[in-house]
């Protein structure tokens, strides 16, 4: 056996064919693999020759040009949109099993896979999260094709198939949050379609055929099903494979035309054996990742179920329509709502033709590449402006309820581990102390009538002692902000707390010695006064002569206090009940 350049090589790989060559002599890596391998394989494999005239030929490339495997080029993202609108049929297909489409099954039916069905909370989450992560890997192929210039002639017909399947995206998401049919959902859509309704002429039609009747019900929960589970996945799959074909047909865009001085490269990459392989690696890491994330370190959420009757306080559109959601703040809808979301979408199908130049060059576009980027920070301005936290004047007492114990969603209080919150009975205080003029921390108070040993806040858990430690700081900060929310005395109180009990204190302790505690319960507590803005107008001229800011007084001329109690019940499988007294004031 010839000694093969291999055993020349220098760096670690060839002191180890050394060393391989020193035990067993003659034998290197080279001669090992022809051994058990026979030769390395020509390239393009003559012996795949008839594979490579197969049908999935047909649609994939026998070889590629070597450019456009340039990992940096394409970054693989059209490819990866294509990965996660399967990794989303196959999560999906399997979640039917067990959904039903309609209002009095839905949620049960959610709650079922979350918790019964085995692997059925992780294929819930695979699907939602993939979900996230296909619109924004769809965005950002967008964004690469547009940045290189690849719209232009001859792939305007590519652009345009792909900016339709852009809008299905964003549909197919849509149309799936509906289905859990729990508060976010009910209300999210609600929003959603009533944008439906404002567009002028066809618009009602179009809102009402949606739902399939005046507002949010049976009707609409199966129309959004059919649309997710069949009609909007076929179009999909079917613009996919044009938009695909299109793509094979123009070959990918080279990246040689970008620059002034690049020469084309000749070297073809052959599909099989070396693009397969890396795929099926790409999916293999993809899918692991995937899986991994969404076992250990991220939960979909489900909120309480849908109620036509009760509004939550910050309905949360999903991110990537956030921009949207901002947009509306601006004024008219039909004007802000549709009208950009029009010339959006518009504008995006007629690129090709609106931009005329010819060149792909970087340095002749300088134009389309600072809009293309001023696009982007206008986007994600627009974006911000849409968070549900933005531009609303915030009530302290408001937000302190919405964050800890929330009518919907889960809160700060329901995120810790239910094991770590306290057991026993545990009432925090956090108030303003004028002799000391500082922000202080009540006694753990621990019900007096209870008998089991009395608590002792060293046995906090770190998560839970966090948990006070924030409230302190939250309260502290909406003091300072909020001039309706001063010196508040806010009390929160964790307790073990079984269904249907009513009185904490006649079964608070047979409960704590109880080892099968279904639920806690967290109770928010606030009293705050209130200093308004009183302006005295003089009643000859009609002009403002004073402005105060005065403290809401009783009759007695003594400051008066507010009072707004809020509570979470929080059980071990995370998901959360709620009772809460008159809203804040
Ligand atoms: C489900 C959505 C989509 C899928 C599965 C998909 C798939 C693909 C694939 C596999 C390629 C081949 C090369 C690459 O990875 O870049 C490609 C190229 C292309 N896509 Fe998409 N795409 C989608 C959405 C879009 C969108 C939203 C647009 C633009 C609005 C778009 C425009 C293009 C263009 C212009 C090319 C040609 C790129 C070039 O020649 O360099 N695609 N697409």
């Amino acid at each position: 056996m010839a000694v093969s350049p291999e055993s020349k090589r220098k760096g670690p790989g060839g002191w180890l064919t050394e060393v391989g060559r020193s035990f067993f002599p003659s034998m290197g890596a080279k001669e090992w693999r022809d051994t058990l391998r026979g030769d390395a394989a020509p390239r393009p494999n003559t012996r795949m020759r008839v594979h490579t005239n197969s049908f999935w030929y047909h649609i994939r490339p026998r070889s590629l040009p070597e450019e456009a495997t340039a990992w940096y080029y394409t970054m693989g993202l059209g490819w990866m949109s294509f990965f996660f609108f399967v990794l989303e049929a196959i999560t999906g297909l399997i979640l039917m099993v067990y959904y039903s489409p309609s209002p009095n099954e839905a949620y049960e039916t959610m709650v079922k896979i979350m918790n019964d069905v085995p692997l059925g909370g992780l294929m819930r989450n695979v699907h939602r999260l993939g979900a996230h992560f296909m619109v924004a890997v769809v965005i950002l192929h967008m964004l690469r094709t547009y940045f290189t210039a690849s719209y232009k002639a001859p792939r305007q017909f590519i652009w345009f198939t792909g900016v339709i399947l852009l809008f299905m995206t964003l549909l197919l998401s849509f149309s799936g949050y509906l289905l859990p049919w729990d508060q976010l959902a009910f209300w999210a859509v609600t929003i959603g379609s009533s944008m439906a309704d404002a567009a002028p002429g066809v618009g009602p039609a179009i809102g009402s055929l949606l739902r399939g009747g005046a507002e949010i019900g049976a009707g609409a929960l199966l129309r959004f099903y059919l649309l997710h589970i069949f009609m909007l996945p076929m179009l999909t799959i079917i613009l996919i494979s044009v938009h695909y074909y299109a793509v094979r047909k123009q070959e990918i865009s080279p990246i040689h035309e970008l620059f002034t001085n690049k020469k084309p490269t000749k070297r073809k990459i052959p599909f099989l054996p070396d693009q397969v392989f890396f795929e099926l690696a790409v999916i293999m890491i993809l899918t692991f990742a995937f899986i991994f994330i969404n076992n250990f370190f991220w939960d979909a959420k489900l909120e309480s179920h849908a109620n036509a009757l009760e509004t939550p306080q910050h309905t949360k559109a999903p991110w990537y329509f956030f921009w949207l959601q901002g947009m509306l703040k601006l004024g008219d809808k039909i004007v802000w709502g549709l009208g950009i979301a029009g010339i959006v979408f518009g504008a995006l199908f007629l690129l090709p033709y609106i931009d005329r130049n010819p060149s792909r060059r970087f340095v002749d576009r300088k134009f389309a590449l600072v809009g293309g980027i001023v696009s982007l920070i206008v986007f994600v301005v627009v974006s911000y402006g849409g968070l549900p936290e933005f531009g609303i004047q915030k009530v302290g007492s408001n937000e302190l309820a919405v964050e800890y114990v929330p009518v919907e969603g889960e809160g700060l209080i329901a995120e810790v581990p239910f094991d770590k919150l306290p057991n026993g009975k545990v009432v925090y205080n956090v108030y303003y102390d004028a002799a000391k003029d500082a922000f202080v921390e009540g006694e753990f108070g621990i019900n007096q009538e209870l008998s089991t040993p009395g608590f002792d806040p060293a046995q906090l858990t770190p998560e839970a002692r966090e948990l006070l430690n924030q409230l302190k700081h939250d309260v502290q900060h909406w003091a300072e902000y909020d001039q309706r929310f001063r010196r508040p005395f806010v009390t929160l109180t964790i307790e073990p707390w079984l269904y249907g009990q009513s009185d904490p204190t006649t079964t608070g302790g047979l409960l704590l010695a109880q080892p099968f505690i279904k639920q806690k319960r967290a109770t928010l507590v606030m009293r705050w006064t209130t200093i308004t803005e009183v302006t005295t107008v003089d009643k000859v001229t009609g002009k403002v002569t004073k402005v105060e800011l005065i403290e809401k007084v009783d009759d007695a001329g003594q400051p008066a206090f507010s009072t707004y109690t809020q509570s979470k019940y929080i059980n071990r499988n995370g998901i959360v009940e709620v009772g809460h007294t008159a809203p804040p004031k």
